[in-house]
């Protein structure tokens, strides 16, 4: 059976925080982003690229000197993607008293050598935390693809007028 689960750690260093000593969040979401797709590689032993993320969740900062720990996990499969839920953890070493701090789902897609999208082995389901995960990812994937739909109503997808002389304006988003 492939991997389905897969585990980071490693010190928050002084080059992954803010001015408030804080780690970025982007710095957060590069972090789980890479789990994720160790994960999905792993279940598919194929490469993998993102297709989205969802329910991103800052609970707690991660403070530098923090360890900081990362589970990701298959939850659900489609025909060509895979759903991983990845979990973040951070703890004084001294102490190596956890707290949540941050979590979300990921899609992957596998793809061959040839960039073309293949079919990824099924994951089952085993304790009732697995069915409850895969529940949660079956309609996080179910929102994301809706709310991808709706978007394609807009009338105009890229609605920012670079030729406007106006810097300020430039960057606002003009009505349709
Ligand atoms: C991934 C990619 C090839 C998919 O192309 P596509 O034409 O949307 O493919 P499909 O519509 O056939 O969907 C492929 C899978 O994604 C799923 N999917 C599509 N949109 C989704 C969404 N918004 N949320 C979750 N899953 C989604 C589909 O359900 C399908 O999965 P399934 O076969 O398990 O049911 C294409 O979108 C792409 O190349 N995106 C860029 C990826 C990238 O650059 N990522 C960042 C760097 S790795």
């Amino acid at each position: 059976m492939p991997h389905h689960q897969i585990d980071f750690q490693f010190l928050a260093a002084p080059s992954d925080v803010n001015f408030g000593g804080k780690v970025h969040g982007g710095m957060l979401m590069k972090w789980m982003d890479q789990a994720g797709y160790a994960c999905a590689v792993g279940w598919t032993g194929c490469y993998c690229v993102t297709i989205s993320v969802g329910a991103i969740r800052f609970r707690n900062p991660v403070y530098v000197g923090q360890l900081v720990h990362l589970h990701a996990q298959v939850v659900h499969t489609g025909k060509t993607s895979v759903q991983i839920f990845i979990s973040v953890e951070a703890a004084d070493p001294k102490t190596m008293h956890a707290i949540e701090t941050n979590h979300c789902i990921m899609t992957f897609a596998a793809m061959n050598d040839a960039g073309e999208l293949v079919a990824v082995p099924s994951w089952q389901p085993q304790s009732a935390d697995d069915y409850l995960l895969e529940h949660y990812a079956i309609q996080m994937k179910g929102f994301s693809c809706e709310a991808e739909r709706l978007l394609t109503h807009r009338q105009q997808p890229f609605a920012i007028d670079i030729f406007d002389d106006n810097p300020i304006s430039n960057i606002a988003m003009k009505p349709s």
